[in-house]
């Protein structure tokens, strides 16, 4: 947990700075644009006519996408661009995922990283240095007699729809909330949608060996430290009670209408063979990720040749698993997890994501938790 999540922020605020400074300068580069960018002068004015540009207004029509001016358009027709050729090293580095043009689109890899994400922390040293919110790590389980397929969204209610946290870091309040959903199915019997905008509101808990990873609404945060709001807090109300509106604002927390009170969480062994005894005896995990093949992701097991184990950025829920991955290549088939995303139902396999199974890919297993809750 080196660094923290502020580094990470500022670090992308560097970056999307140099990028404006340098778009900056060659603009003013050619004397004849210091009036106005006349749009056949526009760096990307050779995309015009293009068939970039009649994949990109076809999908400026399927997702209803608006941009303000000319300008605007420009601007992100060469993102677009730059999106495609994307997809296509994506492609070629996990071929058994089919990689494309998502929603994410027009969004650059800076701008998707600093809205879409909000994991305050990288996976520690050698990718196995949890932050452990002061818990310890689970004792472990037995795997013998694990079925060879799981999936808890065939329980029927164990795991709510896909939700969308919209252009706000909070992936780790949806993270923590499926978690207690799960948790709460299993104690209860009961399915309910938990509030991810109480956790964005309220919950400003730093991690007690990182000072610096603490939650900050859309600008992210960690699932132990929302466990350890929760437990101090008293408990989480419903999305109904408290929606979500996807923006940081002021706690309106009533303790009156807690749904569902947190007894206690812990720490998940780095092995997937406990994860998915865990997954199986105790519900859904939140797990950690780094997501950098995310963006372009449209099906498929994604199982990519290289993918830092250090830089998890991204918190989702883990609901299942498979043996055997259905993939369009000569790779056959692979053993996957199945993650519940929160990116909504638009996004990759119905807003779910497989994930080859068996090698740590992606860190996915450096940050893995779950709870017990009471009702
Ligand atoms: C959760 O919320 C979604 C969206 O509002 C709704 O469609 C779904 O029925 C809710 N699920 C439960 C169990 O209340
Ligand atoms: C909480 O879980 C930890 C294991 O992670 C355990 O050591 C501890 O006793 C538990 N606390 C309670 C109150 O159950």
């Amino acid at each position: 947990m080196s660094g923290g999540g502020c580094g990470l922020t500022y670090a992308t605020i560097i970056i999307i700075i140099i990028i404006l400074t340098c778009t900056f300068n060659t603009v003013n580069s050619n004397p004849d644009d210091h009036f106005i960018v006349q749009v056949t002068d526009h760096p990307n004015s050779h995309l015009l006519g293009s068939p970039t540009e009649h994949r990109f207004t076809a999908f400026i029509k399927e997702h209803g996408k608006q941009y303000s001016s000319r300008e605007e358009y420009m601007h992100r027709l060469g993102v677009f661009y730059k999106n495609i050729v994307r997809a296509g090293e994506h492609q070629l580095l996990d071929p058994t995922a089919v990689h494309g043009v998502t929603v994410f689109s027009d969004l650059s890899k800076e701008e998707f990283e600093r809205m879409y994400l909000g994991v305050n922390g990288g996976g520690g040293g050698g990718g196995v240095e949890l932050s452990n919110g002061g818990v310890g790590t689970a004792p472990r389980l037995k795997v013998e007699g694990l079925p060879e397929n799981f999936d808890w969204r065939e329980k029927k209610g164990a795991v709510t729809e896909v939700k969308t946290q919209g252009a706000c870091g909070a992936c780790w309040a949806f993270s923590t909330t499926g978690v207690l959903e799960g948790a709460n199915f299993i104690a209860t019997g009961k399915l309910r949608n938990l509030s991810e905008q109480q956790l964005v509101d309220c919950d400003h808990t730093c991690d007690p060996s990182e000072k610096d990873a603490c939650d900050k609404g859309c600008s992210g945060g960690l699932m132990t430290n929302a466990y350890s709001y929760l437990m101090k807090a008293g408990g989480i109300q419903s999305e109904e009670s408290y929606p979500y509106t996807g923006k940081s604002g002021e706690c309106r927390f009533d303790s009156q209408k807690i749904a569902v009170k947190v007894a206690n969480f812990t720490n998940i062994p780095a092995d997937e063979d406990q994860m998915a005894a865990y997954l199986v005896n105790h519900g859904p995990l939140a797990v950690g990720l780094n997501s950098v093949f995310m963006q372009t992701y449209i099906g498929g097991v994604s199982c990519p040749l290289i993918c830092s184990k250090k830089l998890v950025n991204h918190g989702v829920l883990i609901v299942g698993y498979g043996a055997k991955g259905y993939s369009i290549l000569r790779f056959g088939n692979k053993p996957y997890w199945i993650i519940k995303n929160s990116w909504g139902k638009r996004w990759g396999e119905h807003g779910y994501y497989k994930l080859c199974r068996g090698s740590g890919m992606c860190g996915m297993n450096t940050m893995v938790s779950g709870v017990v809750t009471q009702s």
